[in-house]
């Protein structure tokens, strides 16, 4: 039996909504296609956005959206997708399967879709390919009111408001894609890029440096050093990349679909390192911020695996399983309990491309088993961490059980928990101290490791009610038992 303990007096951080954020770049078939269809779409759409996922993501409550890359940010030119369509330079999308990129798709669209979904946008520009005035003529146009140029050019395009920039990142991946930088040559840039991001409206923007591309074999403190010591008075937040990917290398990473029990643990294994990056990057900014004022910035994550056969493969268009669901699951119970130090995660990517919340097929949607967590976890966004803690069994090498929980504004207290274990049910013993509640909702998403839902049946992969949930209260602690069934994502709330 697994023991957890949840502490409701010992409160934590608030887990700020961004952490369930999601990231959208102009790659294969994530923007068009998946987010953006044109007016003139017979694919139900308003403004061009699809009306299907658009509605899915308002029901994940996406709290924000990065956007328009990745590596694409380091050549986008945000002039070239401005104004009418027809005029918008046409770009060969380098990065990205070599397709050509009509800029269609550019800021006032992007806001658009901001705007439908209910999210903050998180604006990446560019550094690597890009000028300081470009940058700075960027936000000035977003954001400021007022009669100068920028600002008419906005009103000229069809908006005469300015909008709210809440993120700002300065460059991505600048130590690869984004310039091939060294860390100190990048450290100067984003202290001086950063000076122009002004602020024009009431709030100021939230300037984001490029953090370390991380793997198992290279966690990559440096850069996180390198960055704190020289800029971090310069920064709100600092970011980091992190993919799990289970084959041995970049080559061979593995079918999205086609796997077996031991490469499920070791995809597993490796989505679990992301605790020793956030802990150990999280160190490394507690030298020069004790105080925890910058964000680490989590935004790049997921299972990157092997193209679905029979497509581009510049397109990275894969499927997503119940593999998945634990990886999703395990991260972000992870960046829950670190909610101090993460200010915002943007899982790659959200539709078509990696590990996406969603797929489209022509006009069919399917929801992945990743959505499914994100919806399970949404109760999480907004709410104050709370102290727990677990025992359990090992399976494979890892805890066959993992979890964290949190407490609502109206007093709801929710737990999500995975069970890692593909043979075994886990039966549960939660001790939440001091106090007397009743479970109020339990849900768990379940089902075979390969498990994952097509565009023809529909969502046969999708939460349900976990039967068994039993309460009792000793007089002191409230104590709830049930079965978590193998591999498996479940949320239970108590009031
Ligand atoms: O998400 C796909 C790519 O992964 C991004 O463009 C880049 O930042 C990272 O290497």
């Amino acid at each position: 039996m697994a023991q957890q303990v949840i502490f409701p007096a010992e409160r934590g951080a608030v887990i700020r909504p961004e952490v369930y954020g999601n990231f959208s770049e102009h790659l294969g078939r994530c923007i068009y296609e998946g987010l953006y269809v044109g007016e003139d779409s017979p694919i139900p759409n308003v403004n061009g956005l699809r009306t299907d996922v658009v509605e899915a993501l308002r029901n994940l409550s996406l709290p924000v959206l990065r956007w328009p890359g990745g590596c694409f940010a380091d050549e986008y030119h945000w002039k070239e997708g401005i104004g009418p369509k027809k005029g918008r330079k046409r770009i060969v999308n380098t990065n990205w399967g070599g397709v050509v990129e009509d800029n269609s798709f550019g800021t006032h669209e992007f806001m658009e879709l901001c705007r439908q979904v209910g999210c903050k946008p998180y604006i990446n520009g560019n550094v690597g390919s890009g000028t300081v005035q470009e940058m700075a003529e960027w936000i000035e146009y977003m954001t400021a009111g007022g009669d100068s140029t920028m600002a008419q050019m906005r009103a000229a395009n069809g908006h005469a408001e300015p909008w709210q920039v809440d993120y700002f990142g300065v460059g991505n991946e600048n130590w690869g894609c984004g310039g091939n930088m060294r860390p100190e040559y990048y450290a100067d840039l984003f202290r001086r890029y950063q000076s122009y991001v002004k602020r024009y409206g009431e709030k100021p923007v939230y300037k984001i440096a490029c953090g370390a591309g991380t793997s198992l074999e290279n966690p990559n403190y440096e850069w996180t050093e390198v960055l704190m010591k020289n800029a971090a008075p310069y920064m709100d937040g600092l970011s980091l990349h992190y993919y799990t990917v289970p084959g041995p290398d970049w080559q061979h990473k593995g079918s999205a679909t086609d796997f077996d029990r031991q490469e499920y643990y070791v995809t597993l294994q490796k989505a679990l390192f992301i605790q020793t990056l956030v802990e150990g990057h999280g160190a490394v900014m507690d030298k020069y911020d004790p105080e925890k004022r910058i964000g680490l910035i989590v935004d790049e994550w997921g299972t990157w695996y092997d193209v679905e056969p029979g497509t581009n493969p510049g397109f990275l268009y894969q499927q997503n399983t119940m593999r998945d669901a634990l990886v999703a699951g395990l991260s972000l119970n992870v960046f829950n309990k670190h909610c101090d130090r993460v200010h915002m995660a943007n899982i790659a990517q959200t539709v078509n491309v990696l590990q996406a919340v969603v797929l489209t097929d022509g006009a069919k949607m399917a929801l992945t088993p990743t959505y499914h967590v994100f919806d399970l976890y949404k109760v999480h966004q907004g709410a104050r961490l709370l102290a727990s803690s677990l025992t359990c069994d090992r399976v494979e090498g890892l805890p066959a059980v993992q979890e964290s929980a949190s407490i609502s504004a109206q007093g709801a207290i929710s737990t999500t928990v995975c069970n890692l274990s593909l043979d075994s049910a886990a039966p549960m013993r939660t001790v939440l101290t001091g106090v007397n509640v009743r479970p109020t909702q339990a849900l768990v998403l379940t089902g075979d490791m390969r498990a994952y839902n097509d565009f023809e049946a529909g969502s046969s992969v999708a939460p349900q009610p976990l039967a068994g949930v039993e309460a009792v209260y000793d007089g002191r602690d409230t104590v709830l038992t049930y079965t978590l069934p193998p591999c498996s994502v479940a949320r239970i709330t108590v009031q």
